[in-house]
């Protein structure tokens, strides 16, 4: 039986040498099993850690992890949208560095009881917080409209064959509600002509993305972090920010933008009017990626981007 939480951290290295000198106080954002965490307590001894996961398993195997420094770790089970509530339960703490490692774990993805796979039987569930959350894929699958599922696949999957995939579920589920992760993945590999599907590329890669998306209303989520953390960290502070799908990506790219540059003045005129002022600036004008050798021992890491922001001195 595996006991071992099953998580290899991304951009590790990357993620600990972008945090401020002299860091004292860390919000990790998701926890998932410790790993930057520790990382970061081993390069800050002193710092006191705040973390969150809405995942009560992840939040289990990172405790575990970080025992060493019990006292000085704050760990919640909470989702981005309960941060107002966890600052406010620890008396509104502001933070050196804050990181948000968003997505989904290893260990969430190969247990094939969360159903987030398309490749191994599972029920077709995929919350991140199966404590607390209601609505599975299964439950989207077989109750959405037409409509609704369109929006989904169309919006969260960017995939180009969402209506003959949401036609064929709708004449399925009129047989038999779906239940299973395979039954879907399946259905999804038959619809896509084979002549079409992307080599290395499993067809159902999109689909699930989509409604794993929904079902933990991911972006909603994001962009409620990214509307919590300016006010968070103090004067040059930083915010790291690992996202593995271009949709994700995008956003936090605008807002740090948005951030950089708030003036909303036409561009035609010679000075600003509007009164914005920078929040401060963007410290990777690219996305850093991982090397070769990091993909070559952990797959999984090959469409990781960390993007970071740096507070200005006198901005809080
Ligand atoms: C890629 S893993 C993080 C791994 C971690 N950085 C490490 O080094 O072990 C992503 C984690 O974020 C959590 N997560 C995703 N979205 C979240 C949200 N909106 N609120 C809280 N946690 C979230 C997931 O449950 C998952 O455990």
């Amino acid at each position: 039986m595996k006991t071992q939480f099953e998580h290899i951290s991304v951009l590790s290295q990357e993620v600990v040498d972008f945090a401020p000198e002299s860091t004292q106080t860390i919000l990790d954002c998701t926890l998932g099993g410790g790993g930057h965490s520790k990382r970061l307590l081993e390069k800050f001894p002193d710092a006191k850690l705040y973390g969150i996961d809405r995942d009560r398993l992840a939040l289990k195997a990172a405790a575990k992890r970080l025992k060493t420094y019990e006292e000085q770790t704050r760990l919640s089970q909470a989702s981005f949208s309960e941060l107002p509530t966890f600052f406010t339960k620890h008396g509104g703490p502001l933070f050196d560095y804050i990181l948000a490692d968003i997505g989904l774990s290893s260990e969430q993805l190969v247990r094939p009881e969360r159903g987030f796979s398309f490749l191994q039987e599972g029920p077709l569930d995929m919350r991140m917080d199966p404590d607390r959350q209601q609505i599975t894929a299964a439950y989207l699958v077989n109750n959405s409209s037409e409509h609704e599922l369109l929006k989904i696949l169309r919006n969260y999957g960017e995939g180009r064959f969402a209506r003959k995939i949401v036609g064929t579920i709708l004449a399925v589920r009129e047989t038999k509600p779906f239940e299973t992760t395979r039954e879907l993945a399946e259905l999804v590999g038959k619809v896509i002509p084979k002549r079409l599907q992307k080599q290395g590329f499993n067809p159902a890669t999109l689909t699930f993305q989509a409604l794993r998306i929904a079902v933990n209303n991911e972006l909603q989520e994001l962009s409620v972090l990214l509307e919590q953390v300016p006010a968070r960290l103090k004067p040059n502070g930083r915010l790291s920010i690992i996202t593995f799908h271009s949709l994700e990506d995008r956003i936090v790219k605008h807002q740090f933008r948005k951030w950089e540059n708030p003036c909303v003045c036409p561009t035609d005129l010679p000075y600003c009017i509007c009164g914005e002022k920078p929040l401060g600036r963007v410290l990777t004008r690219r996305p850093v990626k991982t090397s070769k050798n990091e993909v070559a021992d952990n797959p999984r890491s090959r469409s990781a981007h960390l993007r970071v922001f740096a507070l200005d001195k006198t901005a809080s």
